[in-house]
């Protein structure tokens, strides 16, 4: 019996075949809407039949039992199926069900193919970590870096080409300031040492030297216009800030195994600006317009944008964060043929993004180019455990590559703890993984919308939703079959193996069966703790079945069977894992 990786969508699609068979209308009105089912009530279910029985003032129950009838006979060989109270279709997977999915999908390999299609033939542009040039990266911009690469994984695991682009923030009225304080303060060997310090360092001499009015000021002001100008000596410094800094976040990336295929920033953006502006004021009827001075797009359909209006280039004409990332969408779109991008940003920016947005589709609406899906991706702010933002003790902004090493430092004290016999290296390797994966889990583990307190003790616990209790897992069933001398690839999926049969065993299976189901409820909302809550439930049943199961009996085919159960979960732990950007270990 073959069954296809997304039970999900073969429901759905059986649903929407027996509607039409039934005389009942097709995909375009009735949606059948099969989703992970509460397992109380079966596998999966459909409750589209309701919404579309109330609008047509039919009897929910009534339509429901006709499409039951209608079902190819195939579904019925494959589970059970019930109505309950007003007109939900429950389908339970039958045992020989769920040991055919088990032995179908068996590799990383062989579940991305099974949710290939989700996003097949599409690219998608994903703007994230996006920090500002010679500034220290801040914690907001370490979680858009972690929930910007999980949104990147689950993307490309889907069918998509997934273009990641680091958007920095290299262009602005600071760099006057910046270059005169760093042409009469730098101090080389700092600047080796710690060149994010001493940028930070000189803007500040510079800052403070070049009060409102102060002819310093004016002097700064010169720089500015100097390398907006191009000229040399000040563009090479421009050049130097960048690149300095750059390379002190690929640090951190690369400590998070993050890599980047552009890092086009607002500068990128300088030449293509005037194109903006031409074409968003010579519309019928102009979609941008001057008001004192400034260019602004008023929208007049918005609450609160019709009076508050979106500023495209200053009143002395310099550009700003509205014309460069009008630029930036359209050369997404453009250049990249994006059918969708995404930006990850603190939700503070929404105002920005949400007027971005609708100049964007007035723009493209009106100059007929292909309009890509736009979403502004957002989280809220990191706290510490007193609700106050993440500081350090005298109130400085957290470097993140301290906060990394805690972390790290932190995971080796439990790693060595529970290891003693493993060597140094070996914990300093295992510290590593779990201590990172701690940071990001717990940042992705939490619906990203809600602010969320920055807790050691919580985020290295080892048991709860945390990535230690995650990793522990996979440990454990590395363990299983390092013990017994066998490779979890090796579980012949042609073998031996007996049917289901407890309730552990058949409950763990069935919860495997629903990973796509919990990969396209992440991906659809661009939500990774969608996808975090799955594992995190998966590795209970896990535990729930390693308790009550033994896996090692005599018994070869129930043996089997049960190695086959721990395969496979390791298989999708891992492979869901992955997806979100951790790493993972074989021991712990
Ligand atoms: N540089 C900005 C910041 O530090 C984030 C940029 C996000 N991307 C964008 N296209 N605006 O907050």
């Amino acid at each position: 019996m073959s069954v296809s990786f997304n039970i999900a969508a073969d429901l759905d699609a059986a649903l929407q075949a027996a509607a039409l068979a039934a005389g009942i209308d097709g995909a375009d009105v009735f949606a059948p809407e099969v989703r992970t089912a509460d397992p109380r009530n079966g596998d999966f279910q459909s409750n589209g039949v309701l919404g579309y029985a109330k609008a047509r003032k039919l009897n929910p129950r009534a339509v429901a039992e006709k499409l039951v009838v209608a079902l190819a006979p195939g579904v019925r060989d494959r589970c059970d199926v019930t109505i309950a109270g007003p007109g939900f279709i429950n389908f339970t997977l039958k045992p020989a069900t769920l040991l055919a999915w088990l032995r179908a999908f068996d590799s990383e390999d062989h579940l991305r193919a099974g949710a290939a299609a989700a996003h097949a033939g599409q690219t998608w542009v994903v703007d994230y970590s996006s920090p500002n040039t010679a500034k220290q990266m801040h914690v907001g911009h370490l979680r858009s870096a972690v929930i910007g690469e999980a949104i990147c994984r689950m993307l490309a695991f889907t069918g998509a080409r997934v273009i990641r682009d680091n958007h920095l923030g290299d262009w602005g009225t600071q760099f006057g300031k910046l270059i005169y304080g760093f042409k009469r303060w730098a101090d080389p060997a700092a600047l080796a040492a710690d060149p994010i310090e001493e940028l930070e360092r000189v803007y500040k001499l510079g800052h403070a030297a070049t009060p409102d009015d102060s002819p310093e000021l004016n002097e700064a002001r010169a720089e500015l216009v100097k390398l907006q100008n191009g000229d040399p000596e000040n563009f090479a410094l421009w050049k130097k800030f960048s690149d300095v800094s750059l390379a002190a976040f690929q640090q951190i990336y690369d400590r998070l195994g993050i890599a980047f295929d552009h890092c086009l920033g607002e500068s990128f953006y300088n030449d293509k600006l005037d194109r903006v502006y031409r074409e968003l004021t010579e519309t019928v009827p102009p979609i941008a317009e001057v008001s004192e001075g400034a260019l602004v797009v008023f929208h007049l359909e918005h609450p609160r944008f019709k009076t508050q209006p979106f500023l495209i280039r200053k009143g002395d004409g310099a550009s700003n964060y509205g014309s460069t990332d009008l630029a930036t969408a359209l050369y997404r779109a453009e250049h990249f043929r994006a059918d969708g991008i995404v930006v990850v940003t603190d939700f503070r920016q929404g105002d920005h993004f949400e007027q971005l947005f609708l100049t964007v589709k007035k723009w493209f609406a009106a100059k007929k180019y292909r309009l890509p899906e736009l979403h502004h991706v957002t989280f809220g702010a990191v706290t510490g455990e007193d609700g106050k933002a993440l500081k350090t003790r005298d109130g400085g902004v957290i470097k993140l590559k301290a906060l990394l090493d805690e972390a790290v430092d932190r995971a080796f004290a439990i790693v060595s703890e529970k290891n003693p016999e493993l060597s140094e290296l070996e914990r300093r390797e295992i510290a590593r993984t779990v201590g990172l994966g701690a940071v990001q889990y717990a940042d992705l583990s939490q619906n990203r919308s809600s602010n969320y307190v920055f807790s050691w003790e919580k985020m290295l616990a080892l048991d709860g939703n945390t990535a230690p209790y995650l990793l522990y897992a996979v440990a454990r069933i590395h363990s299983i079959f390092r013990k017994l001398e066998i490779a979890p690839s090796d579980v012949s999926t042609e073998s031996i193996a007996s049917m289901l049969e407890t309730p552990a065993e058949l409950s763990l299976a069935r919860k495997l069966t629903k990973f796509p189901d919990g990969l396209r409820l992440a991906t659809e909302s661009l939500r990774p703790h969608f996808l975090s809550l799955y594992l995190y439930e998966l590795a209970g049943e896990f535990s729930a079945f390693y308790t009550a199961d033994k896996v090692a009996v005599d018994e070869l085919p129930v043996r089997a069977r049960r190695l086959l159960l721990c395969a496979r979960t390791l298989v999708t732990l891992e492979t869901g894992l992955h997806l979100l950007g951790l790493r993972t270990v074989t021991r712990m």
